[in-house]
């Protein structure tokens, strides 16, 4: 059978996904999947990277190695779940922990750690990994990659679908029913990353559970619109962000005055909801169908009004579309080392800004 394994740490850096597929069928069948949760201290250690800082690249060094142990360890206890072999397996996509995204400016590049090698060694199984900077080296942002994984398996002949996924950052797919039209995505802004992040600071909880501390609050109009006279929401696409750019500085830097932190915690997920409805409605006014994946899906404010807003679009989860909303990228990495051993193009154009499709990610060889 052809099977591949996905693995990814995202922006939020919550946890590693681990995905065991078959692409035999048409569409990519989830045959088991693992989620290894990051230790509160490991995820200290990886958002300190995320700024410049003293000794970093020794810092860095020593979290490539533990990250992909890690990766390597999850894959194990995924096969052990399955009753796989890792001689079963045909490769591992692994996208690893993203600690720095520079898509512009003199020197763009995207950062990725948990070492391929590493995973390669310990698993015996060939890993795929580093499918960002192929791009970017053809002059594209490196991001966002699962647009060209949602038009594979996502996109409909007849409806206008967007594909909406929501980690830290979040990111849009339009996928136009006319297939003369091209795929456009980008990142449109902070998606879990600044609830995650001010929740914390004040109640120490990694994120706002199904959303309840921001259903709570009041949406603050003048900060809202402070944070959405931000640059990013009015630059045009190709354009990818991270938590580099969208942190609690940022956030701070908006709080002109003290606020209730409730209200604070509602307006950022009505900036998150705003935010990915005016980018739809921007370039995708006739959208017939949004479906959702990523861990925002659980933020019940959030999809409220996203349902709301996107009237008379439709709102579900990727789920209606066959793919549990918490696994889509982790198998868009497993389709993307497929793509790469079959020396096929993992990026689209239209949608990073690269000069061409390139096959993305570097090969580490099993045993
Ligand atoms: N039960 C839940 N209630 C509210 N938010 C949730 C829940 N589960 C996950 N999330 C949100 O989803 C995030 C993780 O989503 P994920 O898709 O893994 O993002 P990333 O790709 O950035 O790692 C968490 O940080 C949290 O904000
Ligand atoms: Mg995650």
């Amino acid at each position: 059978m052809d099977k591949y394994i996905g693995l990814i740490s995202g922006t939020s850096m919550d946890a590693i996904d681990a995905v065991l597929v078959s692409f035999e069928a048409p569409n990519p069948r989830l045959l088991a999947h693992h989620n290894l949760p990051l230790t509160n201290d490991l995820r200290a250690k990886l958002g300190a990277l995320q700024q410049p800082g003293d000794d970093e690249l020794n810092r860095t060094a020593r979290l490539d190695i533990e990250m992909a142990r890690l990766f390597a360890k999850a894959t194990m206890e995924l096969l052990e779940q399955a009753g796989c072999a890792p001689r079963e397996i045909i490769a591992i996509g692994s996208h690893g922990q993203t600690i720095r995204h520079i898509p512009s400016g003199e020197y763009p590049t995207s950062f990725q750690i948990g070492d391929p090698n590493l995973i390669a060694e310990i698993t015996g199984i060939t890993t795929v990994a580093d499918f960002r900077r192929r791009d970017m080296a053809a002059g594209g942002q490196g991001a966002p990659l699962v647009p060209a994984f949602h038009s594979q398996v996502f996109r409909s002949d007849n409806l206008n679908r967007v594909i909406v996924n929501i980690g830290g950052i979040a990111n849009i797919t339009i996928l136009p029913a006319r297939q003369d039209e091209p795929v456009i995505g980008f990142d449109t802004g902070p998606g879990n990353g600044l609830m995650d992040a001010w929740i914390n600071w004040h109640q120490g909880k990694n994120y706002d559970p199904q959303g309840e501390w921001a259903a709570e609050g009041e949406v603050l109009p003048e900060l809202l619109a402070s944070m959405l006279a931000d640059p990013y929401f009015a630059l045009a696409a190709p354009k990818s962000t991270g938590k580099e750019y969208f942190h609690l500085d940022w956030l701070q830097h908006h709080l002109k005055k003290k606020m209730p932190t409730v209200d604070v915690q509602a307006t950022l997920c009505e900036l998150t909801a705003l935010s990915i409805n005016n980018a739809i409605r921007l370039v995708a006014p006739a959208t017939d169908e949004v479906f959702v994946c990523g861990g925002g899906v659980y933020n019940r404010p959030l999809m409220q009004r996203l349902a709301e807003l996107l009237k008379p679009a439709e709102v579900a989860s990727t789920d209606e579309l066959g793919l549990p909303p918490d696994w889509v990228e982790a198998v868009c990495f497993a389709w993307l080392a497929k793509q790469a051993l079959h020396r096929k193009p993992g990026n689209l154009p239209s949608v990073t800004g690269a000069r061409h499709d390139v096959v993305l990610g570097g090969i580490f060889w099993g045993n």
